[in-house]
């Protein structure tokens, strides 16, 4: 067995935080490892391996340049400018449903990228990404790995923004995948996961087991089996989700 520490700190990083009006950013906490979508792109700004597996789906469905992308991390000033304008060009209930207020979007945490069917005329704030063909097959493909369609249709009334199907959000692997089996929105896995808390109660899928720890407390120690391989990553709510890979030999072959 090892010992593992958890600090507080951790509700507010990781792929599985929650950014949304009632859950904003924690901006005195910023760990992010940003790169440029490609060299054709380096203005686009993606969390490491949020760019890494995009750009692994793109070539899976052999995209080349049909799909482009429109939009990755903002900083809190880029996401202040974006809200002001809109408001100024498209009106209140238009931006309110559209875009994020400032410190409550997930563009700023570089885990989200808009995409868009490369076009002449591409719109900024909703790119076209049709549920057919080439945009189609991203989304499919891209929930085996790690991303979701963030704003569904379905789930307006708990996101409170209006569909976006451009809008992609990395959670990873195997989250994703459970997300879009079961039909959830990123709202209701992190509820969903509460129930599982470390010691009581497993959420197993395929090799992994995911548990809960709430952090009610500034540090937190959890033993693990020695051999055991884990991700942590705060909810950016009240604790962290543990997810452990239990059998390596599978995940190869995935
Ligand atoms: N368009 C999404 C909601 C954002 O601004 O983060
Ligand atoms: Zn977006």
């Amino acid at each position: 067995m090892k010992k593992i520490l958890l600090k507080k700190e951790y509700v507010y990083l990781g792929n599985l935080i929650l950014v949304n009006r009632k859950h904003p950013l924690q901006e005195k906490i910023k760990s992010y490892n940003l790169q440029p979508f490609n060299e054709l792109y380096t203005k686009i700004l993606l969390d490491y391996n949020a760019n890494l597996e995009l750009h692994k789906v793109l070539n899976e469905i052999n995209s080349k340049n049909n799909i482009v992308p429109v939009s990755g991390y903002r900083s809190l000033d880029e996401q202040e400018e974006l809200y002001r304008n809109s408001i100024k060009e498209n009106g209140e209930e238009f931006t309110k449903k559209y875009v994020a207020y400032p410190n409550c979007s997930e563009h700023q945490t570089g885990l989200a990228i808009d995409l868009g069917l490369a076009q002449e005329n591409i719109d900024y704030i909703r790119p076209s990404f049709p549920y057919t063909g080439i945009c189609e097959a991203f989304r499919k493909k891209s929930v085996e790995s790690g991303f979701i369609e963030r704003y569904k249709k379905e789930k307006e009334n708990i996101t409170h923004i209006s569909s976006e199907e451009w809008h992609f959000r990395y959670v990873g692997y195997p989250h994703s995948k459970i997300m879009s089996e079961m039909n959830f929105c990123l709202e209701e896995y992190i509820d969903y996961l509460r129930k599982f808390k470390l010691g009581q109660n497993t959420l197993s899928f395929k090799e992994y087991e995911i548990n809960f720890v709430k952090m009610n407390e500034d540090i937190k120690e959890i033993s693990i089996e020695d051999n055991e391989v884990l991700t942590i990553s705060g909810n950016n709510v009240d604790g962290v989700i543990i997810t452990k890979i239990s059998n390596l030999s599978q995940r190869k072959g995935k």
